[in-house]
């Protein structure tokens, strides 16, 4: 059998990128998977590979960052699925500048992606998970559930031109840790993944279409410069950069049924690099 039949979860951005290897990740170790990311095209390429592979997805387009769509979603999933065992609050992208050129827009997006949004995600299915729980617990029944909320590095330790972005993913792990000590009693294991340097659109070298995103009418210069992959990696003890398949590797260990002990941590997925 395989390590997550019969579970449930949910994944934010999984429309490209990390998001969208998290996804096959779990769909392909059994859980069946509900999706999201802005455009139903990102949506759909997704939901096709995991379906092509034999498993099991159904999807939602739509900006979580608006008021109503994370309660949408939860909706959404549990009206396709019926139940929430996993959540990975992972979407995300970054508007970078120094702290002197940064608009009150830019700063209030990053903290709206990165905290908002996910805080909202786990209200609305705490409306579902608390009552269920209760029930279970009141059943003699152990139902193991799990949170993972993505950080960065740049959350831990910070990074110059990323004061929105860095804010956020620091953010999120205050979050990680409150929410650990509020669903402890729920059986929900609360944990929180960092990512180093993972090749994605977010990574690509600046200019190239792929490191442009169009994000709520804002258009979005992802991206590094193109030597700086090559310079990053001589930080990393591991000897390259990661890949969405690494990153996807490390949220899979907090969704396994042996991580039940663990929670309220957070886990450097960045090959050794601590800086
Ligand atoms: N790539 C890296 O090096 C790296 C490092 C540290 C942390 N991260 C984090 O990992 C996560 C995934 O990033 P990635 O590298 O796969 O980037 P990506 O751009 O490839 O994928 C992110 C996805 O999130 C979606 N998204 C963005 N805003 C959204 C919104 N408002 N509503 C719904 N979906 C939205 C995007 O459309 C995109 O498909 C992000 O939280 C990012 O901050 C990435």
């Amino acid at each position: 059998m395989k390590k997550l039949e019969g579970k449930i979860a949910l994944v934010t951005g999984a429309g490209r990128g990390i998001g969208r290897a998290i996804a096959q990740k779990l769909a392909s170790e059994g859980a069946a998977v509900f999706i999201n990311d802005l455009d139903q095209e990102a949506v759909d390429e997704t939901l096709s590979t995991i379906r092509a592979a034999g498993g099991k997805a159904a999807g939602f387009a739509g900006n979580i960052t608006k008021p109503g769509i994370p309660d949408a979603f939860v909706k959404a999933a549990l009206d396709n699925f019926g139940e929430i065992d996993i959540i990975v609050n992972n979407a995300g992208y970054a508007w970078d500048t120094v702290i002197q050129k940064l608009t009150d827009e830019q700063f209030q997006a990053m903290l709206d992606i990165h905290v908002t949004a996910p805080v909202r995600i786990l209200r609305a299915a705490g409306t579902h998970i608390i009552p269920k729980a209760k029930q279970e617990k009141a059943d003699g029944k152990v139902v193991a559930r799990k949170v993972i909320n993505i950080s960065s590095i740049s959350g831990l330790y910070g990074n110059a031109g990323q004061i929105g972005y860095s804010a956020g993913k620091a953010a999120i792990l205050g979050v990680t840790k409150t929410m650990a000590k509020e669903w402890g009693r729920y059986n929900v294991n609360v944990n929180c993944v960092a990512f180093g340097l993972i090749q994605t659109r977010m990574t690509a070298p600046i200019g190239t279409p792929e490191s442009v995103a169009q994000i709520e009418g804002n258009t979005i210069k992802m991206g590094v410069p193109p030597d700086f992959v090559a310079e990053n990696v001589k930080l990393i003890p591991l000897g390259r950069a990661g890949t969405p398949e690494d990153a996807a590797g490390a949220v899979y260990l907090f969704c396994l049924p042996e991580s039940g002990f663990i929670t309220g941590q957070v886990l450097l997925v960045s090959g050794g690099q601590v800086i």
